[in-house]
């Protein structure tokens, strides 16, 4: 073997590599077990010539790290710039979710009542036929203590047909004055149409305090209204009957679309119903034991899908709740 021409031929086989299998291979030709050098080395018997073998096999050694080294620079330079990144290209949308539209009536409601100076509590939405009924002064006989309307668990326990009982808890369970909302999930025995729903939501108000009249009721309303649908608004009452308010009213706003001038919204009428309100009747404080001579109250109560479905002039409250995001995304 000659060292020297040996040496030659392994540089020039590794300067020829192009990429680091290549190399491998240049490597195991040159200093594989098998290869010329590593079996002369192993045959080697005198200090002169192993000295020399072993410094060539360092430099080979070396000079395939310092190869490979090279190459692989080389390729991750290679790699890299196919991999450039466009920063100019535009990105996959990610779409952002938003609070469902009856959430967000739910709280602006909230938020309205809030700056009034009210409470908000939670009501329950199973409840005994006391709260939901008789502490409401609903007779025995009233249709919605029967099965077909209202939705029993047993005998003495129904989901909730109204927020109205959470009234009569926190009547309960705190002095005048108070004033209070209450907003959520109610239940009927109703055949789901355009305008029904067996569940569906509302607002409790209520305010007792000494001296409250129906012109505290009315500016309430009407601070509501006109958060809901404009500074314009005004509010009327219609006589109603409620079984827990006397007198019982039926408020109606203006129509924010016509302003009165009549249109499809309010039925050519310019008003448009928006549910039930009065002044606590005093058989319901005799069941939380207030003293209608000491206090007097207002309570309301409205529906949320009812004043989506104006606002936002949906034809059917079904579409609330089908979950079409290319419906509820519009909110
Ligand atoms: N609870 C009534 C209903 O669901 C609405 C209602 C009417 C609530 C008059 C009230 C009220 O607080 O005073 O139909």
């Amino acid at each position: 073997m000659d060292p020297q021409a040996l040496e030659t031929e392994a540089h020039s086989a590794i300067a020829a590599a192009l990429s680091v299998s290549e190399l491998d291979a240049v490597r195991v030709q040159f200093l594989g077990r098998n290869a010329e050098l590593p079996q002369a080395l192993r045959k080697v018997r005198d200090r002169e010539t192993g000295m020399t073998l072993n410094a060539l096999r360092q430099r080979l050694d070396e000079a395939v790290n310092a190869r490979r080294d090279e190459l692989e620079e080389q390729a991750l330079t290679q790699r890299l710039s196919g991999e450039t990144v466009d920063v100019t290209l535009p990105g996959y949308p990610v779409p952002r979710g938003h609070l469902h539209l009856i959430t967000q009536i739910r709280r602006e409601i909230e938020d309205v009542f809030l700056g009034l100076g009210y409470a908000v509590l939670d009501g329950r939405e199973v409840e005994t036929t006391y709260y939901n009924f008789t502490a409401l002064n609903l007779p025995e006989w009233h249709p919605a203590r029967s099965p077909l309307a209202s939705l029993f668990l047993d005998e003495d326990t129904v989901l909730r047909t109204e927020t109205s009982p959470a009234q009569i808890h926190v009547m309960e369970s705190t002095r005048p004055p108070v004033y209070v909302v209450s907003l959520g999930r109610v239940y009927r025995r109703d055949t789901p149409d355009a305008t029904h729903s067996p569940i569906f939501h509302q607002v409790e108000g209520l305010a007792v305090d000494t001296g409250i009249t129906l012109a505290d009721l009315k500016g309430t309303l009407l601070h509501l209204m006109r958060a809901l649908f404009g500074e314009e608004r005004r509010v009327r009452f219609r006589t109603h009957y409620f079984p827990f308010t006397e007198p019982s009213l039926e408020p109606d706003v203006s129509c924010f679309l016509c302003d009165g001038g009549g249109c499809s919204v309010c039925k050519h009428s310019g008003w448009i119903e928006m549910g039930g309100s009065g002044m606590v009747d005093p058989a319901v404080y005799g069941y939380v034991g207030y003293d209608p001579e000491q206090v007097s109250g207002f309570a309301f109560g409205l529906g949320l899908e009812r004043i989506a479905m104006l606002r936002h002039g949906l034809p059917d409250l079904r579409q609330l709740w089908e979950n079409d995001l290319r419906l509820l995304g519009q909110f």
